[in-house]
């Protein structure tokens, strides 16, 4: 009879050990991992983006050119400089260097710009253009003189159409990490 009860016992413990095991594993397979990916020419979005990632504990990647922009390139008084060529032409794509590791892992991609006449630079377009984006949420943040994201926010809808999109904001490169965590929060 002790014999017997030992076996039930011991099945029952298999049983539950078992099912304990799995509802972890579910509970990591629908746990959702945040990349914050962002594009600074002049370290203002840089800022934004490092202080978002580090208080959501997100991961970070840099949209690096191939080129790097000079100031001369920055010049927007110049329509000859590289900037104001690129941004008047909609088919402009500026090569970037470097590829996202794990690319697969992350479900929610924060990817965060300066504007440039009012619209994204030609390098995040590449940059949305150079991996497939089905069944992620990209969420647009960017820095500016004051111009909205909205402009932007529809262009890099059209451009990507395969992500789900979530409205974006504009913040100040200085924006404290109290007022970045609680905007994520409501995300
Ligand atoms: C080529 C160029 C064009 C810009 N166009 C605009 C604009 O249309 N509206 C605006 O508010 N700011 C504009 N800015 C200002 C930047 O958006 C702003 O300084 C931004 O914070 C720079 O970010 P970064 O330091 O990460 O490059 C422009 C800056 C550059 C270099």
């Amino acid at each position: 009879m002790k014999k017997f009860f030992t076996a039930i016992f011991s099945a029952f413990m298999i049983l539950l050990l078992t099912a304990c095991g799995s509802s972890n594993a579910a509970q990591m397979d629908t746990q959702s991992k945040t990349l914050v990916v962002f594009f600074s020419a002049n370290g203002h979005t840089a800022e934004l983006a490092k202080n978002l990632s580090a208080t959501i504990g997100a991961d970070l990647f840099e949209i690096t050119p191939k080129v790097e922009y000079t100031s001369a390139d920055l010049d927007w008084h110049n329509e000859k400089s590289r900037s104001s060529v690129e941004m008047k032409d909609e088919k402009a794509r500026p090569e970037i260097t470097g590829k996202i590791e794990n690319f697969d892992s992350y479900n929610t991609i924060i990817l965060a710009y300066p504007i440039w006449w009012d619209m994204e630079p030609r390098i995040v377009d590449t940059f949305l253009e150079s991996y497939n984006f089905t069944g992620k949420t990209i969420v647009p943040i960017c820095t500016s003189g004051g111009s909205g994201i909205e402009n932007s926010q529809s262009h890099v809808q059209k451009i990507c159409p395969a992500a789900t999109w979530k409205n974006g904001k504009r913040f100040s490169a200085s924006t404290s990490k109290d007022d970045l965590k609680k905007w994520y929060d409501k995300l």
